[in-house]
């Protein structure tokens, strides 16, 4: 969703703002603009679609800006108003003397149109548009940049992230927030803000997170931060550990397939740094055993792919563990009186860390008083911020909205989590526990040998090629991983899916099982097999096109196996099951020519409720 980057320093301004936005790109956007510091006067810049529109419209302009070296830019995924360019930021002020872009909604926006008296100033059906008048109306009155927009932002109700320039006040960017994120960096370049350390980690491996409810002024040689009280705010320091050039598509075709092949390696940083002498250790990500020995109950809450990798967790931690565990889709959760106290756990898994849901749902819970415990990919991100555990998934950027590596990284981070409660509660013991350890790193092997024989998939991935409806079966651990694979298929090739717990199919959804109907279908579980191939017959003597992901050792006579999954124990079977299915919705995106890695609608980071 909305994204944000700002740069004041000593290079041509608009290179920076549009290789920034279009690593921004990712999170999703219908609309674009840049604002820019030009001798005269700012320059307002904006485009409706694609960046390379904004690109054009900038061609034949260099003269206005090629001296400016400091601006704003944003790219906006449409809530309040259609996406025009109207409605794109950076919004105007004054006479084009204040820009302001913004990210988040502002939800009493209405209302201050109202007690303004501006509804006939206002040239767009945006939330945002209101700060620029209102920051306005402020700076008249207070002569004052920060003071205008502190005394803004205290009238403001909702979650943004701001940035924020004045004609005339020297080159200076203003930069505060609520929930949503900015972060900082310096170097001998200049400057820099952005949404997402991805836009701006190629200029400095420091960066920090601007705190909340503090303003920083941003020049060339420095960012000065203060609270609202006026006391200086010394933020952490963060270090950049992705290697930066993660964030290119390193000779793939799209970025999804890129990060599908990276996940055996991503895999064996997640977990092997957190194994010490054949045990699950987790003392690293400061996790000490009294959580897991204090808690009753466990309440996961996620979205979209990281509910589903929640539901993995269920299946391991309420098998091996023998504690219960909820999974809430974050949507819901503050909504369903969810029965949680001092000795729930709630665990918040997440890859951007920025899901608006899942961190209203954190501090609702916290507020009920249990402890929480985030599993989250990008650093210093809010959700990571704001529990009170975090364990950091090593899956680096990703980029492509469908989700793939971060989800096995957090499936794994799982694994973990199980092993050391199992550990700690005694529900294993030490053989067992290493055993445990000994099967799971044997996953990136098992998503290896999936990777190497992709082509075996990218044919499967033609008999689905023509298909509007599919539909996914299968039993106990293996439906979770058809919930995700369903998911994948539908929101990158558009082909409506469903998973089914194979037994349920028959009341109801199997009438409309008819001839040719592509039916997915997944084996990994030995304890069901035989139940599994039941249910497979029973579509294809309905004339269903029945494909078959099995492992090894269940592969029979009874059915055709289309694919073999690698023989692994039942209770590891997700990560490489998932990953032949990534592979599978993959093929059938690509080959129909659509735009893996953005598909139509979707926001890689939603940041709105
Ligand atoms: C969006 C993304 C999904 C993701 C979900 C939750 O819908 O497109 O890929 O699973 O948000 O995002 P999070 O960052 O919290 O994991």
């Amino acid at each position: 969703m909305c994204g944000i980057v700002g740069y004041v320093g000593n290079k041509p301004v608009v290179d920076i703002l549009m290789d920034g936005l279009e690593q921004l790109e990712y999170r999703g956007y219908d609309s674009s603009g840049i604002a820019v510091m030009c001798p005269e006067d700012i320059k307002v810049y904006k485009a409706i679609g694609k960046l390379q529109n904004l690109r054009d419209k900038l061609r034949g302009h260099e003269k206005e800006f090629n001296t400016s070296t400091m601006g704003i830019g944003h790219i906006r995924w449409a809530t309040h108003g259609a996406p025009t360019l109207l409605n794109a930021h950076p919004h105007t002020c004054n006479c084009g003397r204040l820009v302001v872009v913004h990210n988040g909604i502002i939800e009493n926006y209405e209302a201050l149109r109202d007690s303004l008296g501006v509804e006939n100033e206002l040239k767009s059906e945006t939330d945002s548009e209101i700060i620029a008048v209102l920051i306005d109306r402020q700076y008249k009155k207070y002569k004052n940049c920060e003071k205008a927009i502190i005394e803004s932002v205290k009238m403001l109700q909702g979650t943004f992230a701001l940035a924020i320039i004045f004609d005339g006040e020297g080159d200076k960017i203003y930069a505060t927030r609520n929930v949503s994120p900015i972060v900082c960096c310096k170097s001998e370049k200049g400057s820099l803000i952005a949404s997402d350390i991805i836009a701006i980690g190629q200029y400095s491996e420091n960066y920090f997170v601007l705190p909340e409810m503090t303003i920083a002024k941003i020049t060339r040689d420095d960012i000065e931060i203060k609270d609202f009280a006026g006391n200086s705010v010394c933020p952490e320091i963060l270090k950049l550990d992705w290697d930066i050039n993660a964030g290119t598509k390193g000779g793939f075709p799209f970025y999804m397939e890129k990060e599908i092949c990276e996940q055996p390696d991503v895999l064996r940083k997640t977990i092997n740094s957190r194994i010490k002498n054949s045990l699950p250790d987790l003392s690293e990500d400061k996790i000490s055993d009294e959580l897991f020995e204090n808690c009753t109950d466990i309440t996961v809450i996620a979205c979209g792919t990281a509910m589903h990798a929640g539901l993995i967790g269920k299946h391991l931690i309420e098998n091996i563990c023998e504690i219960p565990v909820n999974v809430y889709m974050a949507s819901e959760f503050i909504y369903s009186n969810p029965i949680i106290n001092k000795s729930t756990l709630v665990i918040c898994v997440s890859q951007s860390g920025e899901t608006i849901d899942t961190l209203e749902a954190l501090k609702y819970a916290q507020k009920k008083g249990a402890k929480s415990l985030a599993i989250v990919n990008v650093k210093g991100s809010s959700i990571a911020m704001q529990s009170d555990y975090v364990i950091y998934t090593q899956a680096g950027p990703e980029i492509a909205v469908a989700s793939t590596k971060a989800y096995t990284t957090q499936v794994a981070i799982f694994y973990l989590l199980t092993a050391r409660m199992a550990y700690t509660k005694k529900k294993l013991n030490y053989e067992g526990v290493t055993k445990f350890i000994d099967e799971l790193a044997k996953l990136p092997d098992a998503v290896e040998n999936i990777i190497a024989r992709k082509e075996e998939i990218h044919l499967l991935a033609k008999k689905l090629l023509a298909s509007e409806h599919t539909f996914m079966i299968g039993r106990g651990f293996d439906y979770p991983s058809l919930l995700e694979a369903s998911l994948k298929l539908k929101e990158i090739s558009y082909i409506h899916s469903e998973a089914f717990a194979s037994g349920e199919l028959k009341h109801g959804t199997i009438a409309l099982i008819s001839k040719g109907t592509p039916v997915i279908a997944l084996m990994t579980q030995r304890y069901l097999a035989a139940k599994q191939i039941s249910n497979i017959k029973e579509v294809m003597s309905r004339k269903a096109e029945v494909i078959t992901f099995a492992k090894k050792s269940l592969v029979t006579k009874d059915i055709n196996c289309d694919f073999v999954l690698p023989e692994i124990d039942d209770d590891f079977t997700a990560v490489p099951s998932v990953v032949a299915l990534q592979l599978l919705a993959y093929y059938v995106s690509s080959d129909k020519g659509l735009d893996v890695d953005k598909p139509r609608n979707l926001a890689k980071v939603v940041t709105v409720e």
